[in-house]
């Protein structure tokens, strides 16, 4: 390569040394191997030299033209890159993603709650089926083949003898069938009935209660219901027992709250009638039980004012995400 030629290769490294931005070395490019740059001008000179120097100059510019480019190439690459770097580099000062944890849906933050406080009282808690047949959600129950409650209007049924239970007193059926007493559960589980309105779903929560033992009498259902009723609420309520009826109970009762100057009924109970003992083969001379069922959807409503329970089932997050701060 010609002097002249490797002082400008020289002069071109010493650029593009301190060039520091592709802007820069875009206008180095086109200074030397633009249209009108250093390397077309070099290229015109040959033109006008003698025939016998030509070749040789032609060989120089040729490996003049390659060095320079090659070298603007690699510093496009290495601009490039630290490019790259640049942007995969982690800014410490941006907000971090914003990762909002869920919460319990109010209905679970109930029944755990209510699971809670029966569990202390020795209440252990049992599952059963939800699609069941009519022995063990009727019959064993005393509810005999006319009963209302059997009505196509109030239970869901699958087939003949199927249907979608319509309590979780059936689990204790089961439940009966299976121990001796003495015995002491609890059964939470969805339920479903044929009913649809700002106070009633077509699927609804229940946890019912159930102790069977020597001389379990009516005062121990009160005792237990009154204390669950104050751990649960957190503090005194105003309550009453109302006698009711349940086939499955003798005698029953229901427990109504005072609740903004109204009494509000919250659970049925009762002592457990001696033919239910009797078709679970338990000896009714010699056990005698108590039992009772919370609307857990209802339990809910009460303690959070809630005044349309379908809210529950119509995942808006904003509603529930107001109860993020409770277990
Ligand atoms: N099984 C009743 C219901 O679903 C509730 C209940 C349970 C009432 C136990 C009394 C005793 O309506």
């Amino acid at each position: 390569m010609s002097k002249k030629h490797t002082s400008l290769i020289s002069e071109l490294r010493g650029k593009l040394k301190t060039c520091d931005s592709s802007h820069e070395l875009s206008n180095i490019k086109s200074y030397y191997l633009g249209k009108n740059g250093i390397l077309a001008d070099e290229f015109i000179k040959l033109k006008s030299v003698k025939l016998s120097e030509k070749k040789e100059l032609g060989m120089s510019l040729n490996i003049l033209k390659n060095e320079m480019q090659d070298l603007i190439s690699q510093k496009l690459n290495l601009l490039s890159s630290e490019n790259d770097k640049d942007i995969k580099a982690t800014d410490v000062t941006l907000p971090g993603k914003n990762i909002s944890l869920g919460s319990r849906h109010p209905i679970a933050i109930t029944i755990n709650d209510i699971m809670d406080i029966l569990g202390s009282y020795g209440f252990t808690s049992v599952e059963g089926l939800e699609i069941e047949d009519e022995f063990h959600n009727f019959e064993a129950l005393n509810i005999s083949d006319n009963h209302p409650a059997r009505d196509m209007h109030d239970t869901f049924y699958v087939s003949d003898n199927k249907l979608l239970r319509t309590h979780t007193s059936s689990v204790q059926i089961r439940s009966m069938m299976v121990a001796e007493p003495p015995l002491k559960i609890m059964t939470p589980g969805k339920v479903y009935r044929c009913d649809s309105d700002p106070t009633h779903s077509p699927m609804f929560h229940q946890i019912e209660g159930l102790h069977i033992d020597e001389n379990i009498n009516f005062g121990h259902l009160k005792g237990t219901l009154i204390h669950f009723i104050k751990e649960f609420f957190g503090k005194e309520m105003q309550i009453r027992f109302r006698p009711s009826y349940f086939p499955f109970t003798e005698p029953s009762a229901e427990i109504d709250i005072k609740f903004k100057g109204k009494w509000l009924e919250v659970l049925g109970c009762g002592m457990v009638h001696p033919n239910v003992l009797s078709n679970v083969n338990i000896d009714n001379k010699k056990y005698t039980g108590f039992a009772f069922g919370l609307g857990v959807e209802r339990l809910t409503m009460l303690r959070h004012s809630i005044t349309d329970l379908r809210m529950f089932y119509d995942n808006d997050i904003s509603f529930l995400s107001q109860f993020k701060d409770l277990k």
